[in-house]
């Protein structure tokens, strides 16, 4: 089966082609740049740089993976949740694909798409390529490839700019919500904390750069709901108690060493909420393995760390690859492939989006 997937919901624009499992081509278009001048997403640049960018990035999927669009089988596209004009812009153009090819569309949820980019993998280096199959931008090419006879139960945590959730994944399209946040995401919390330091939009990747060199015990920064018997998350009250350290320690910024310490300190306390209450469910779910996706699953600390208490719990741990640890069609095409292959109807061709759709 051969899919084109597109993804639209925020800031980047993504068009990935999919054929059994392997992602032939995934291109991602990010705007990242465009939107750091105003200090967050601008929803009507997105939209308007999604209609900009779709067509060549779609294009150039299907072109890197060596297919024509008349051999598609299927197209997919998010439905939601995200930014609506974003979302329409993507969401609308598939629907139009598959109705001018006579084949199945698949609105996906954008986060349902998140739980499955972590089974998507490197394949091991010499093994088997697909031909034409290669990733963007990336030397020598990568090819992407899943593997679901590997797959187990799983307590799954999706951590980026706009989302902070534990999922328990009991078996292939089959999870439950366990907790979200109440407030703030995970990476909203690093963007907003860097930028009261002065750290350029989106502050996550350089709070993670000067952490690395900085004491993550120099400052004693709150942990909220660490204890909390939910799964449930809040990170403003730690953004408040930044604000709050700096209005009382201003000359603090102008040393270097002191704010690689503030990092690591703000890091530290992100990271061990995050860290200790995934492997809590975890454990009271009675599952054997953990997952973790989005952009903040980039970050150095929460990937060593979640390592280090899987291999102390004897869990199995499935991190997304770096590149599709942030938003991508290719998550979207391989779970709209999966639920094909399951049976599950197609949807419909005047669908709508759903920017608010909860996942359950
Ligand atoms: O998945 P993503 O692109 O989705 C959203 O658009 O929300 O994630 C972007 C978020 C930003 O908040 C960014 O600061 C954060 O992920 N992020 C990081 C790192 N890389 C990206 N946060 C901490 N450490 C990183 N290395
Ligand atoms: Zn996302």
């Amino acid at each position: 089966m051969t899919l084109l997937a597109l993804e639209t919901s925020c800031d980047e624009t993504s068009a990935a082609v999919v054929r059994d499992g392997t992602v032939l081509a995934s291109v991602v278009s990010s705007q990242v740049k465009l939107h750091a001048a105003y200090g967050g997403v601008v929803p009507e640049l997105a939209a308007r740089e999604h209609l900009k960018n779709l067509l060549p990035v779609a294009r150039t999927a299907l072109r890197e993976a060596g297919v024509e669009p008349g051999q598609l089988d299927a197209v997919a596209a998010t439905q939601g949740p995200g930014l609506p004009t974003a979302l329409l812009v993507g969401f609308k153009a598939a629907q139009a694909v598959a109705f001018a090819l006579r084949k199945p569309f698949v609105g996906i949820h954008h986060h349902e798409a998140h739980l499955y980019s972590p089974w998507i993998s490197l394949s091991p280096p010499g093994g088997e390529r697909v031909a034409g199959g290669r990733v963007r931008g990336i030397e020598p090419a990568k090819q992407f490839v899943t593997d679901f006879s590997a797959f187990q139960p799983n307590v799954s945590l999706i951590v980026s700019g706009g989302h902070t959730l534990l999922v328990l994944v009991k078996s292939e399209l089959n999870h439950r919500v366990l907790g979200s946040t109440m407030d703030d995401a995970a990476g909203e919390c690093f963007d907003k904390t860097g930028k009261l330091m002065g750290l350029a939009y989106p502050a996550g990747p350089e709070v993670d750069r000067l952490a690395e060199q900085g004491d993550p015990k120099a400052f004693d920064f709150p942990r909220p709901l660490l204890h909390d018997a939910s799964d449930d998350f809040s990170f403003s009250g730690l953004k408040t108690s930044v604000r709050y350290f700096l209005r009382d320690h201003p000359k603090l910024l102008d040393d270097a060493q002191r704010v690689r310490d503030l990092c690591a300190s703000i890091q530290a306390a992100i990271v061990e909420v995050l860290v200790t209450k995934t492997i809590r469910a975890a454990k009271r779910e009675h599952v054997r393995c953990v997952t973790a996706s989005g952009g903040v699953t980039c970050n150095r600390a929460l990937r060593r760390d979640l390592g280090n208490a899987c291999k102390r719990e004897g869990f199995m741990l499935r991190l997304a690859e770096m590149e599709l640890c942030t938003d991508n069609a290719a998550m979207i095409g391989i779970l709209a492939e999966r639920k094909l292959l399951y049976k599950t109807p197609a949807t419909d061709l005047d669908s709508e989006i759903q920017p608010g759709w909860v996942l359950a």
